[in-house]
């Protein structure tokens, strides 16, 4: 493959991570280049132009040791500003190549490339990279596997072979125009036209079934599935029709292995998955579908995207591959939740959890779909965190905060919602309005902090909201349906194996409480993975200061950070769209 420049051996240095001096032996040093560009593709029958990595959807594999460190540069000869995000990558002290867009980097501008640190700690497993500007994340993404340190290994058999399988999105129309359009008019988000799995929608759409993925395997070895929600707006059902899979790691981190017949991949999220090819000979189809928990969309995506394993020997196969009966249907919403509760931390020796005990913060988040009126008293629909629509600066946060320029942020994003209601009691018709603000949450360097996020049925709009932190994992403790109780709901957290992750979900009508140790210097943007949402202001940021030593301070800018002048993002140079600061 070409992108890949070559690989060095560094000394990488020390990292403080959970309060503890973790001096990292030997990493070694790869380069990457990424070639941003839009090119043909061909799906459904129909041909568009499409921005991509290298000319590949979905884009190239980064592959690494626990502890590396990877320079990708990224060149774009796209029309319009771009940024990357490293997704699951904790970047210790390293805001400057997280990536999104305005928030720790201005766009990297057509014509011009940008180099990214992206520096591994603590993940192990898969987690992967997507852009983060626009809706260009949906064609442009693709898998980070990060292997165990050299001269350790997995805490489990070494499997005989990997395969990265990434869920996606199809979209028939022009991304940038569907954005435009979504923002303008405020109305719902469109429905993609088909699911894939590494970049095909498979034998059951048209014009799919010559590209079909396909994947030979052997009979009696051991895969490891590296599996990534990249899809844009939905949480995903995934099996393997007649194989059990054995649920290994999620968000780059070892889990208490799951045996189940499928699983239930929310956006954002990645999977590590053993699958053990223990049936006769013959094809078996993988496929996903999307699981619907709000049955009034007036549309959605009732594709089944599929991929096909093909064992290999002398045997006849059947004219049809078998299809997973065991996928659960569209709303079955008690199949997403028995999934879901069985996600613990492996907590072994090895891989010790460390859940904040003694909390210094604490918090209390909604999150709504709301109406947000314009001081020309056009109204659109918007969403919220506690009633704060998260509104873009004009220049980002990171280098704002670093150089100490006001006007760009305020740090008032508050600690509980400014009033109390029945959260996801009857609909209340005065809660939904919100108003949009640039407010961020300030930390102290290991501050201790635990957050609920309680889920609302304002606007009548319920719904599964996947959360994202960029540079920090947290320990999930707890989660229930209604309204959070905090008298009665603590003495059931999870203080033993919580989940350790990255993203996840504030069930409808319901809660989640997390908990983390701020211990990573910098400007962290966290928010809903549902792209219709993010873009309408499900976000905000946690700034978690220095603590006062050179090695628990944000390193220094590096060279050539892009700038936010002249033209930028899409959507900024459409202009229009400039009802308040939209994106
Ligand atoms: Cu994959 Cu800001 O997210
Ligand atoms: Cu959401």
């Amino acid at each position: 493959m070409g992108f890949k420049m070559g690989t060095t051996s560094e000394f990488v240095g020390c990292l403080f991570l959970s309060g503890m001096l973790l001096c990292m032996a030997q990493g070694n040093v790869h380069y990457y280049e990424f070639v941003l560009r839009e090119s043909n593709f061909t799906r459904l029958c129909e041909t568009k132009s499409m921005l991509t990595v290298n000319d590949s959807f979905p884009g190239p594999v980064i592959r690494v040791n626990k502890g590396d460190t990877a320079y990708v540069t990224v060149h774009n000869q796209g029309y319009y500003g771009v940024t990357i995000h490293w997704h699951g990558v904790k970047q210790p002290r390293n805001p400057w190549s997280d990536g999104p867009v305005y928030i720790t980097q201005c766009p990297i501008k057509p014509g011009s490339s940008f180099t990214y640190e992206v520096i591994f700690s603590v993940e192990e497993g898969t987690i992967w990279w997507h852009a983060h500007s626009d809706w260009t994340r949906a064609t442009v993404h693709g898998a980070i596997v990060v292997y165990p340190t050299v001269g350790t290994t997995y805490p489990f058999p070494e499997p005989d072979g990997e395969e990265v399988i990434v869920l996606g999105s199809w979209y028939t129309g022009d991304l940038y125009e569907m954005e435009f359009e979504y923002l303008s008019t405020g109305e719902i988000a469109p429905a993609s036209d088909a699911y894939t799995i590494n970049g095909q929608p498979g034998d059951l759409c048209k014009c799919s079934s010559e590209s079909t993925y396909r994947r030979l395997v052997d009979y009696g070895k051991t895969y490891i599935l590296r599996v990534v929600n990249a899809v844009m707006n939905v949480e995903m059902f995934f099996a393997i029709a007649e194989h059990n899979l054995t649920v290994v790691a999620i968000d780059g981190a070892y889990v208490k292995p799951i045996v189940t017949s499928y699983i239930l991949i929310i956006p954002g999220q990645t999977m590590d998955i053993l699958v053990t090819m223990d049936r006769p000979l013959g094809h078996y189809y993988m496929a996903t579908r999307q699981f619907d928990n709000v049955d009034k969309l007036p549309t959605f995506d009732r594709v089944n995207a599929t991929a096909i394993i093909e064992y290999r020997g002398n045997y006849t196969p059947p004219a049809t591959p078998t299809f997973p009966s065991i996928l659960p249907s569209y709303e079955d919403s008690d199949a997403a939740k028995s999934f879901t509760v069985r996600i613990k931390s492996l907590a072994d020796i090895e891989h010790p959890v460390d859940v904040p005990i003694n909390i210094t913060t604490r918090m209390l988040i909604t999150s709504a779909a709301n109406t947000i009126i314009y001081p020309d008293g056009v109204s659109s629909l918007a969403s919220s965190l506690s009633n704060i629509s998260w509104a873009n600066p004009s220049t980002d946060i990171l280098l704002a905060y670093y150089r100490n320029i006001s006007g760009v942020y305020t740090p008032d994003f508050p600690d509980w919602p400014l009033y109390f209601f029945n959260f996801t009691g009857p609909v209340v018709e005065s809660d939904e309005i919100t108003s949009k603000g640039t407010k961020v949450k300030m930390l102290n360097y290991n501050e201790q902090v635990e957050v609920v996020f309680q889920g609302t049925t304002v606007f009548d709009s319920p719904e599964d909201h996947p959360i994202h932190f960029h540079g920090h994992s947290f320990y999930v403790v707890g989660s229930g349906e209604g309204n959070y109780d905090n008298v009665t709901d603590p003495p059931h957290f999870n203080l033993v194996d919580p989940p350790y992750v990255s993203t996840v979900t504030i069930p409808l009508s319901g809660w989640v409480a997390i908990r983390f140790v701020a211990n990573n210097p910098g400007v962290w943007f966290w928010h809903c993975h549902m792209e219709k949402h993010l873009i309408w202001g499900m976000s905000t940021v946690f700034i978690v200061k220095n603590g006062g030593t050179p090695e628990t301070s944000i390193r220094d800018p590096p060279p050539n950070l892009p700038t936010c002048s002249g033209f930028t993002t899409r959507i900024q140079r459409l202009g229009e769209v400039n009802k308040s600061n939209m994106i």
